[in-house]
């Protein structure tokens, strides 16, 4: 793979920092590497492969033909502003926002999944949510012999899907609770110490939340399967690190756990952990700080014949963010896709 100039948008932030350490982990060569942020992290300096890079206020002078890649990982305002902006100068951009992800003009890739979507990206690729990634790469191998039907999903999100700050609230607001004070960070819709907040982004027509909504239409994109029904409920939980999720799924034909035990075992970047016997089963502290999607919990659902139910764990922040972005430069190096235009 070429050494390629890279900048991060939002360098300074919960994802950006580990992208950071994942360039190094997956050993990618980094030709020029530069942060950009807003003002509030402009001058904040953070070590890559001994030198030092200090975050830079983010401009639309920022983007050059100078960005062989470029990550944008700040808010979607932001990508809305800088992504054509930094694609216009010829960059390979990957989006991390919810921006572009439904734009037909836009491929939204998990390498495992559908690599062959980058072959007509038009500069920039879309990075599905970190609730979405897990999900789908579970469903996957089986859906790849057994058409998937139709999903019901309840998740359990940590808070760190929400960044920095939220990670913050969730440290002083548990303190306070702890020495009987209640005082909401306003990180998340509600206090979120010892509590758990059924919203997560804001309501849209029918009474699903915008992070429901993606779920479902980011299910379909990426599977290539736009007649699947999909029902989401999801749920701000008090952990750090880590989104858990109950997933309920029915597929064209009837599913036998244990086949489907062998099919999601067989799925790249997955790990099964099911042995009920040994009560072994992933938690969302075990997804913490780890690449794999964990899948456990994996049996056949009492209330549908021929129905499939889980539990999985991620670490949103690494595949559910920073790892699959990683991927995603990685295989479009290897189809020649960085900088094609
Ligand atoms: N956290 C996750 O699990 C996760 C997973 C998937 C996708 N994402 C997406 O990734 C993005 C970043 O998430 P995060 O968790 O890293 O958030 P974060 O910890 O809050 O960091 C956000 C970063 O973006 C910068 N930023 C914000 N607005 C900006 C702007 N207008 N121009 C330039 N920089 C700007 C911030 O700058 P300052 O440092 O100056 O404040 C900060 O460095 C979001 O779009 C989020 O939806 C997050």
């Amino acid at each position: 793979m070429d050494a390629y100039n890279i900048t991060v948008v939002g360098g300074a932030g919960l994802v950006g920092r580990e992208f950071l350490q994942l360039l190094d982990q997956y050993n990618v060569p980094v030709g020029r590497l530069r942060l950009l942020a807003t003002a509030r992290s402009a001058g904040k300096v953070f070590e890559f492969r001994g030198d030092r890079i200090t975050v830079e206020e983010t401009t639309p002078e920022s983007f050059t033909a100078d960005d062989h890649v470029v990550f944008l990982s700040a808010s979607g305002a932001a990508s809305k502003q800088y992504a054509p902006l930094a694609a216009s100068k010829g960059s390979f951009v990957v989006d991390d926002s919810s921006a572009f992800r439904m734009d037909p003009a836009v491929p939204l890739v998990i390498p495992e999944i559908n690599p062959e979507d980058l072959e007509w990206h038009h500069g920039i690729v879309s990075q599905p949510n970190c609730t979405t990634t897990p999900m789908v790469l579970a469903l996957n191998p089986i859906h790849r012999v057994n058409p998937l039907k139709r999903v019901v999903v309840s998740t359990y999100q940590a808070v760190a899907g929400a960044g920095a700050a939220a990670v913050e609230g969730l440290k002083t607001e548990s303190r306070a609770a702890l020495e009987g004070r209640h005082e909401p960070s306003g990180t998340q819709k509600r206090e979120i110490a010892f509590n758990a907040v059924p919203q997560i982004d804001v309501f849209d027509a029918g009474g699903y939340t915008k992070e429901e909504i993606k779920m479902a239409n980011e299910t379909r994109k990426i599977l290539h399967a736009p007649n699947v029904a999909v029902s989401a409920t999801c749920v701000r939980i008090p952990s750090f690190f880590g989104h858990a999720m109950t997933v309920w799924a029915e597929f064209e034909r009837p599913v036998d756990a244990e086949e489907a035990k062998r099919l999601i075992a067989g799925q790249a970047s997955v790990r099964v952990i099911d042995d009920p016997a040994r009560e072994l089963y992933p938690t969302p502290m075990d997804a913490a700080g780890n690449d794999e999607v964990l899948v456990g919990r994996i049996r056949s659902d009492s209330s549908l014949p021929g129905g499939l139910t889980f539990w999985t764990v991620t670490d949103s922040i690494r595949k559910g963010a920073a790892t699959n972005v990683i991927q995603v430069i990685q295989e479009a190096a290897r189809r020649g896709l960085v900088r094609r235009r």
